[in-house]
């Protein structure tokens, strides 16, 4: 066989541990009709248990609460939970929290400011400095580049030619600070940036020379900061862009589009939300101004779960524009929290990490957070309003997330093990294929025979694992797919020698894909066909040309 002859032998060392090293993404299709899944199942209990316990325990300090667990397939949830805070001002908001209840979500506005970018735009503003929208930035950085002093000056003065969107949405100022800074000069009405009338015109003249004189905090993309200005300078983008006040253009682009009815970028009446004693009411009430695209709108449980569900499900954007969208831009300090725009990304699980791309905000007395997680397409919001609500929301996001996620992996699995596993064989000319699942992840190729010849032999000398029982092919999802037709790449375990850090111990099997080809194809590219039921009816290991059906 001539494959042998392209294949690389990669390590064939000392006594050495296997790492299972899967690709970054979903180890199996996602798993679908979620509610009818036993693992899932289990989970939704545990979660419900968890969380009336933690109520019970005083865990929330008698905050209000409001939590919704969600998927694609289906427009109503699959879990919703709801509990009352103890001191709420029943005689102005609602008496009992349920999932229309409306909330102030804070930060979780950056997220509607980014998403009408990218519809207004794509990514093509990302590209541009920030200045070729923005006329204040334009004229600062002219009198930027004509003036030597500010030039040299690298301490007070911000290179605003050098700052691009995407910077700017990943660059985030820790909350509070800048909540104290800027809220006393921006109780400002908003109309619109473009169309404006005189009055607004000055305060945003007024915003931009207290931001054009504020002194950088660190250089451009060197490290991410919280910031609230970066999402007002955003919301003014957006309006750049689209010819039209922010609001206006929430309204068209997501609210109506999406059948929002609970969300609002102007404070709601007060009958629809909840008001915790004693701040309650003045927090409701407070406007932001045009700080509002980073902070000031106002939501419920079910309607971010239709948000969630539109963004998992690209219903706005195109599917290659959301992939691009929900990656990290930056590291922070934490191996397991990445900075996107403005997503931030948890790390989950040890072996493969499960990220879920969420976005959380605090208001005084309201938090909140949407968890998305593309691997599993579901996501999750809590919202929260009380004394301590930034740790309830917390909590009762780890208590979802330590169930949900490992349930969704076993569901995905063994809903990958109903459909795929079993027997492929063409008996005239010997040749078989045997697909299973194990404690790891993907599928395994458990048994391989090409034409009367063995692949296993000689694949484990190439990768140079001499135990069979150590070694493995795991196939898994690319997410390339055709009607009826579902694409796999192999990964090949490696076995690495003991390492002492991450250059001799990090996984490189993303560098070994389709590494080898025969005829033009890879070898480990695999191909199954499905019968009308969703259930594999074939499966073509591509470079042999040849597909297989299946017969157990
Ligand atoms: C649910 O909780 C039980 C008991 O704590 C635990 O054994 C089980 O693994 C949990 N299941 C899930 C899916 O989290
Ligand atoms: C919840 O409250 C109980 C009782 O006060 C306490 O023992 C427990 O540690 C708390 N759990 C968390 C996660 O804060
Ligand atoms: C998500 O997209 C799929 C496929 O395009 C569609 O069948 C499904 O109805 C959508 N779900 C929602 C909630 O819009
Ligand atoms: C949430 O739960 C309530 C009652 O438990 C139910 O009436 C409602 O339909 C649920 N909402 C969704 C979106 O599933
Ligand atoms: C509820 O709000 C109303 C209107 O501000 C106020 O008059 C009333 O005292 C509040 N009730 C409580 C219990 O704080
Ligand atoms: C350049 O900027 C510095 C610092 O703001 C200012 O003091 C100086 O007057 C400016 N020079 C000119 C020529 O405008
Ligand atoms: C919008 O949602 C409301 C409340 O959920 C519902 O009554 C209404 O029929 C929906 N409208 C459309 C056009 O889907
Ligand atoms: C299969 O093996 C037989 C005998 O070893 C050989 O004659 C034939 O060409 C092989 N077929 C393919 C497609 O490699
Ligand atoms: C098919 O090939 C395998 C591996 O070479 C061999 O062990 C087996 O006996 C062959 N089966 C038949 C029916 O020829």
């Amino acid at each position: 066989m001539v494959l042998y002859l392209l294949l690389l032998v990669l390590y064939a060392t000392r006594i050495t541990s296997i790492q299972l090293c899967p690709l970054l993404g979903p180890s199996w299709p996602a798993p679908t009709d979620l509610p009818s899944d036993p693992a899932f199942q289990s989970a939704l209990q545990n979660i419900t248990t968890n969380i009336q316990d933690a109520v019970t325990a005083g865990n929330f300090s008698g905050d209000s609460l409001s939590l919704m667990i969600f998927d694609t397939s289906d427009s109503s949830s699959l879990l919703n939970l709801s509990n009352t805070g103890q001191t709420i001002n029943t005689t102005i908001g609602v008496s009992k929290v349920d999932e229309n209840t409306v909330f102030r979500i804070g930060s979780v506005s950056k997220i509607y400011t980014m998403l009408l970018l990218l519809i207004e735009d794509g990514f093509n503003p990302f590209n541009d400095p920030v200045s070729r929208y923005i006329p204040e930035i334009r004229a600062a950085t002219v009198a930027l580049l004509e003036n030597s002093t500010k030039r040299h000056d690298g301490i007070d003065f911000l290179k605003w030619n050098e700052v691009t969107d995407f910077p700017l949405c990943s660059q985030r100022r820790f909350h509070l600070a800048v909540f104290q800074i800027h809220a006393a000069g921006s109780v400002c009405r908003r109309t619109c940036f473009v169309y404006c009338d005189l009055l607004t015109r000055l305060l945003i003249t007024e915003f931009f020379d207290g931001l054009l004189q504020a002194h950088p905090i660190v250089p451009t993309s060197a490290t991410p900061i919280y910031s609230n200005a970066a999402f007002q300078i955003l919301g003014y983008v957006v309006e750049t862009l689209a010819g039209e006040g922010f609001e206006k253009v929430l309204e068209k682009e997501i609210i109506k589009k999406l059948n929002l009815t609970h969300t609002f970028y102007n404070t709601p009446r007060t009958s629809l939300g909840v008001i915790p004693i004693p701040q309650g009411e003045f927090w409701w009430n407070f406007n932001l101004g045009d700080e509002g695209p980073a902070g000031g709108l106002y939501s419920s449980a079910k309607d971010l779960s239709i948000l969630g569900r539109a963004i998992l499900n690209s219903t706005l954007l195109p599917r290659s524009i959301t992939r691009k969208w929900m990656k990290p831009l930056t590291h922070t300090s934490s191996l397991n929290y990445a900075v996107g725009a403005p997503w931030e990304i948890l790390s989950f699980g040890n072996e493969r990490p499960i990220d879920l791309y969420t976005v959380s905000g605090d208001f005084s007395t309201y938090s909140s957070v949407l968890a998305l997680d593309p691997d599993h397409v579901i996501g999750f919001n809590v919202l929260a309003a009380g004394s301590n609500t930034h740790e309830t929301v917390a909590l009762a996001s780890d208590i979802v997330s330590e169930s949900l996620l490992p349930a969704l992996d076993q569901a995905a699995k063994n809903q990958a093990n109903g459909r795929f596993a079993g027997t492929y064989a063409l008996t005239t000319t010997n040749s078989s294929i045997t697909i299973d699942t194990d404690d790891g992840p993907a599928l395994v190729v458990t048994n391989w025979i090409n034409n009367g010849t063995d692949m296993f032999p000689s694949y484990m000398i190439l990768y140079g694992i001499p135990d069979r029982s150590q070694f493995s092919i795991r196939l898994y999802p690319t997410g390339l797919q055709s009607p009826g037709q579902l694409s796999f790449r192999a990964v090949i375990p490696l076995q690495f020698p003991p390492g002492i850090g991450p250059f001799t111990s990090s996984c490189i099997t993303w560098a070994t894909i389709d590494l080898q080809v025969y005829g033009n194809i890879g070898v480990d590219e695999f191909v199954f066909d499905f019968d009308e039921s969703g259930n594999a009816a074939s499966l073509s290991p591509r470079a042999l040309r040849t597909i297989l059906p299946k017969i157990s």
